[in-house]
């Protein structure tokens, strides 16, 4: 059967792990996805920088709207990042022209995601964002599709890994702050911006994505509650540890109420989690998320919240959903009005 073309928009560490996912793993994925998935065109802001793959075999296209338009794709991955500019534009383009969009784009989904959602709905086109929530695990799909059934109580989670990893290493080695962070920067995995990462914005995009994937709700980016780590020093974590406790920064999220009041509660905070918890052992750049079914009990989704190859293991998975003619909506059941929640009261949870 015809292969799946596909048009890569961005050429960073992401962007070259597709490629090189794509074609380390060829069979494996002709098999689940029942045809091939081919790289058509590629775009990038630099054409001549190194990356280290063979960009010869694809079309290089500057310009984006062409990209969208371009008659010989079925779809196009955006790893541009940005919640609006390009990144917005083309994934606008490209539902409009009549082609499935994948993207990494936490902050763009955040923002964006229910007028990119009805775009792709009313065309019958799918929008997939797999990637955009703690890279490499499955966790939309797995909320989606494996806990489809349940009433999710709450959903929770260490959500962004450079704050993950400042904090354990400041745990483990009473490193300073500022220290650790150059580290995580050096190391790949921090924002181009930091701030999105300390300041807790970067884990606010994914819980947005989470309590709407969850609840069955609109996404509602701005009524989480955001705090940071910023503050956190050394001896905060001695003194957390004295009593049982680490310091995580979690993102969390429920509903409120029953029906007739139901508001959603949404904040990333750091919080006090003690020893006991599966969350206090989560070290390093890791993510992991919580989830409470009220049939499936908790479930704990861990592993790789980013990094080239676990954020493209999650890309490649989209468009092996796609390959496979999975356009279903990419949030709720198609004409399916999602509920809007009032945001909860402000409180410690
Ligand atoms: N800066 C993010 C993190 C990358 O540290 O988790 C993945 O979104």
């Amino acid at each position: 059967s015809n292969p799946l073309r596909i048009a890569l928009a961005g050429l960073g560490t992401v962007g070259v792990g597709v490629i090189q996912l794509i074609e380390a793993n060829r069979e494996i994925i002709t098999r689940r996805a029942g045809r091939a998935i081919e790289i058509v065109a590629v775009t990038a802001r630099e054409r001549s920088k190194d990356r280290g793959v063979d960009l010869t075999p694809y079309r290089w296209m500057d310009d984006m709207t062409a990209m969208a338009g371009a008659a010989d794709v079925d779809a196009v991955v955006e790893l541009i990042g940005g919640s609006d500019g390009p990144a917005l534009t083309l994934a606008r383009e490209s539902l409009d022209s009549g082609k499935c969009f994948v993207t990494a784009n936490k902050a763009m989904i955040a923002h964006h995601g229910m007028e990119l959602a009805a775009l792709a709905e009313a065309k019958g086109l799918a929008l997939k964002y797999e990637a955009a929530v703690a890279g490499g695990i499955p966790v939309i799909k797995g909320l989606r599709e494996g806990a489809a059934a349940n009433r999710i109580e709450r959903v929770y989670g260490i959500l962004n890994g450079t704050c993950n990893y400042i904090l354990s290493a400041m745990e483990k080695d009473g490193r300073d702050f500022a220290d650790v962070l150059k580290d995580a920067q050096e190391k790949g995995f921090a924002e181009a911006d930091p701030a999105f990462d300390i300041d807790g914005v970067d884990a606010a995009h994914k819980l947005a994505i989470l309590a709407a994937i969850s609840f069955g709700t609109q996404l509602d980016f701005d009524a989480v509650e955001i705090g940071g780590i910023r503050k956190i020093m050394a001896a905060d974590i001695a003194q957390a540890k004295a009593l049982g406790y680490r310091i995580r920064l979690l993102g969390l999220a429920e509903v409120d109420g029953s029906n007739g009041d139901a508001s959603l509660f949404q904040r990333v905070h750091p919080y006090l989690v003690r020893t006991s918890h599966p969350l206090a052992h989560v070290t390093g750049p890791t993510n992991a998320v919580v989830a409470e079914g009220n049939f499936s009990g908790r479930l704990l989704f861990q592993g790789a919240g980013a990094g080239d190859k676990p954020t493209a293991s999650s890309v490649v998975a989209d468009l092996v959903d796609i390959a496979r003619g999975e356009t279903g909506p990419a949030f709720a059941m198609p004409g399916h009005m999602l509920d809007k929640l009032p945001p909860a009261k402000s409180g410690h949870r």
